[in-house]
């Protein structure tokens, strides 16, 4: 699947809620593994690859650990508390950036697995990163909305110059 990146639209557009989970749903969902897997990345929402229902997948097993794919489905946060600065947060849909994003600590979020099945789970540091950063996806909002006006501009502004670059030449 190709990754949608910024400033392309369909990411700022929240998604609504999967209501049939069918095969052609679990075929989207391995799809989407076989996207996070290549990429590589952490975790990956349904939107990145223009899909509009919510699904977001991760895996932040490491590198030398055995893969451990997690599916959530209508996710919402229920609870969060604390704080915790992300040191250099990044995303598929915003490449070669990175910037400093502050979350919560510890969060709840309800949901349910791809087999429908309702579920809670219980997140901190960057288990609970990932999932507000899928979330937020979900929502439409990137990770760059979290961040210094002035960190976004230098940002907006390098894609611009870039996307100038790559404008065919008369
Ligand atoms: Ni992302």
């Amino acid at each position: 699947m190709k990754i949608l990146t910024y400033p392309e639209k369909f990411l700022l557009q929240p998604t609504v809620p999967l209501e049939n989970i069918d095969g052609q749903v679990q075929q989207m969902i391995d799809a989407m593994a076989e996207t996070m897997y290549t990429a590589p990345g952490i975790g990956l929402a349904s939107i990145q690859v223009g899909w509009d229902r919510s699904v977001l997948i991760y895996d932040i097993s490491a590198r030398d650990e055995k893969r451990s794919l997690h599916v959530l489905i209508n996710p919402r946060i229920i609870s969060s508390e604390g704080e915790i600065i992300s040191d250099g947060e990044g995303c598929l849909s915003v490449p070669d950036f990175r910037a400093d994003v502050k979350r919560s600590e510890r969060i709840l979020v309800e949901g349910h697995d791809r087999d429908g099945n309702p579920m809670r789970v219980e997140a901190e540091g960057l288990h609970a990163i990932v999932l507000q950063h899928e979330i937020d996806h979900l929502n439409g909002r990137l990770f760059i909305d979290r961040i210094s006006a002035l960190k976004r501009e230098l940002y907006k502004r390098r894609v611009r110059k870039a996307m100038r670059e790559n404008e065919p030449a008369l």
